[in-house]
């Protein structure tokens, strides 16, 4: 539903200020949680123009979204991608464009990023160490991704953050150095439990299960943490050191429900309107722009209506087959 402001609302009372929108669902990389080995990527032709992800956001914006982030798959594979980030970069509206990528290209684009008007950036990094970042990511370049990531600090981003699966036997080990990393670039960091998004037989899921309070523990064996009550909009439970201006988040999809604070929706690149990350309800926006270009009125409309979609909440398992079987990539980070 639409509110007396001209805000968008779900049935459990949920504003809804904050749009996911996933711009491909390639990526240079295949990480070992996220996408299978052999991957097939959607064809040109179902996928959304730049011209349709911009109407789209556009219109979110005048239905009060305060808060974009761009995701994928890995964004800044999609040609000319820089041209939307402009377009968006220039809604008064919009209070903060985010984006989450990869990182291994940032060198050549933070700076591009940050003139078009980007406001801030997560970047996964889920190792330091060269071989095993190359395992878990099966193509990834370290070298690359740090050189990207103080690309992106010298661009003058102030709102760094990265983000870390921690998988169990993989890269538990280095909890604490990422919270060193990170101390030492004035970044901050979110450790992810990992989701049962998709089919992967890289691994078992519940056996590589570790939770955000055993991550917690390892990092107050050395540093203790304070819990704030910051909310960056997103699912992160956010902790303080009192010697450092790093932030430490959580993100705890198993061991913490989140959903009664859950004020975003996502857009897929095939122009899927998916109204909770962990359920299958969602609604075609691309039928809408296909079929009615420029349209503005009957977009509002269809936005509108599909808030009485979102579910309450999602139901993460880890004992039973995903119920959920897109990939992280083709559901937008
Ligand atoms: N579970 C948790 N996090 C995931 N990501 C990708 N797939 C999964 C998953 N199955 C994370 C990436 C990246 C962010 C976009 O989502 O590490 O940081
Ligand atoms: Fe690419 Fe991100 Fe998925 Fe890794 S987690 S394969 S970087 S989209």
């Amino acid at each position: 539903m639409i509110n007396a402001d001209n805000t968008l609302q779900d049935r459990f009372g949920r504003g809804v200020e904050y749009l996911r929108l996933s711009v491909t669902d390639r990526c240079d990389f295949r990480c070992v949680y996220c996408m299978a080995e052999d991957m097939t990527f959607l064809p040109r032709n179902q996928i959304l123009s730049l011209e349709q992800l911009f109407d789209i956001a556009h219109s979110f914006v005048q239905l009060g979204v305060k808060k974009i982030r761009l995701t994928g798959g890995e964004p800044l594979v999609r040609n000319n991608v820089i041209s939307l980030i402009e377009r968006l970069g220039q809604l008064e509206q919009l209070e903060q464009l985010h984006l989450t990528t990869n990182g291994a290209q940032l060198d050549k684009f933070a700076a591009p990023l940050k003139a078009a008007g980007l406001t801030g950036m997560n970047i996964s990094l889920d190792s330091l160490q060269p071989e095993r970042f190359k395992a878990l990511t099966r193509f990834g370049d370290l070298k690359k991704v740090l050189s990207g990531i103080d690309a992106a600090r010298d661009a003058g981003f102030n709102r760094i953050k990265l983000n870390a699966v921690i998988l169990k036997g993989r890269n538990d080990d280095e909890i604490l150095d990422l919270v060193d990393f990170v101390r030492d670039k004035h970044i901050d960091i979110s450790f992810i439990e990992e989701m049962p998004l998709g089919h992967i037989s890289e691994h078992d899921r519940a056996l590589s299960f570790i939770s955000s309070e055993q991550i917690r523990n390892t990092i107050e064996s050395r540093h203790s943490l304070t819990p704030t009550t910051e909310n960056t909009g997103g699912p992160s439970r956010y902790y303080r050191m009192s010697d450092s201006t790093s932030r430490i988040g959580f993100i705890s999809p198993h061991s913490h429900n989140f959903c009664h604070l859950c004020n975003r929706v996502r857009l897929t690149v095939e122009g899927r309107l998916l109204l909770c990350l962990g359920n299958e309800h969602s609604v075609s926006l691309k039928e809408i722009v296909d079929r009615y270009p420029g349209d503005e009125l009957k977009l509002r409309e269809a936005i509108i209506q599909a808030m009485d979609l979102k579910p309450e909440r999602h139901h993460f398992s880890l004992d039973d087959e995903p119920q959920i079987v897109r990939f992280m990539n083709t559901t937008g980070g």
